[in-house]
């Protein structure tokens, strides 16, 4: 059975370019991504989508009264596209009950760090001006919080003396655009248990 993907982006779609990329190579299988959504208008992930021939809809936040109206025009045009499960690739927002409600344990994102520590926003740049020694990224299931959802693949990198905040980000990079993947093709594989916080690999 083919599983349909939906990616939310809001910027440059780097770690939506590694899904793409490994779905074309072969390393994630029987998948496909069906939908591309953006809050952002010239987000270049769109562009990056529409190079590879997916669908991709920016739907304006500021269009809706409430959070609620524009989460069901998203979950709207996800059903459009069937989609089975929902990628956080540089998505923006903090998603609200109805999507998380209508995509329980199927919605997973990619965080700059090692959750839980530097949640939010310029994870980098906070573990950077933390002074921390070892960095990293996480692929976690997506909760109401705050990056605060079960643990699928964390990954570690080593901060240097040289190093700058642009410089960590790099590092770090890097490794999103491995664990993502590996993730997604657990997912998709159907190996990823949630027993409440611990996810095991099948
Ligand atoms: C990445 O660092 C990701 O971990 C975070 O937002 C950034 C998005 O980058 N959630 P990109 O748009 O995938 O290049």
């Amino acid at each position: 059975m083919t599983t349909n993907i939906a990616v939310l982006v809001s910027g440059r779609g780097s770690n939506l370019q590694s899904i793409i990329d490994n779905i074309e190579n072969g390393y994630i299988q029987n998948a496909q991504i069906t939908v591309v959504v953006s809050d952002v208008s010239d987000a270049y992930a769109l562009e990056r989508a529409r190079e590879h021939g997916i669908t991709d809809v920016y739907i304006d936040p500021s269009d809706f009264e409430s959070k609620k109206e524009y989460e069901l025009e998203v979950l709207e045009i996800l059903k459009d596209h069937g989609a089975d499960m929902i990628l956080l690739a540089g998505y923006m927002r903090l998603l609200g009950k109805t999507i998380i409600e209508a995509y329980s344990n199927r919605i997973i994102n990619i965080h700059p760090a090692l959750l839980p520590a530097f949640k939010g926003l310029h994870a980098q740049e906070q573990a950077f001006e933390y002074g921390v020694k070892v960095a990293g990224c996480t692929v976690h299931f997506v909760d109401e919080g705050m990056d605060t959802g079960p643990i699928i693949i964390q990954k570690c990198v080593p901060v240097l003396d040289d190093d700058t905040a642009d410089s960590l980000s790099a590092r770090i990079l890097e490794q999103e655009h491995k664990i993502f993947p590996e993730a997604v093709k657990l997912f998709t594989e159907g190996k990823l248990k949630v027993e409440g916080r611990i996810v095991v690999h099948a």
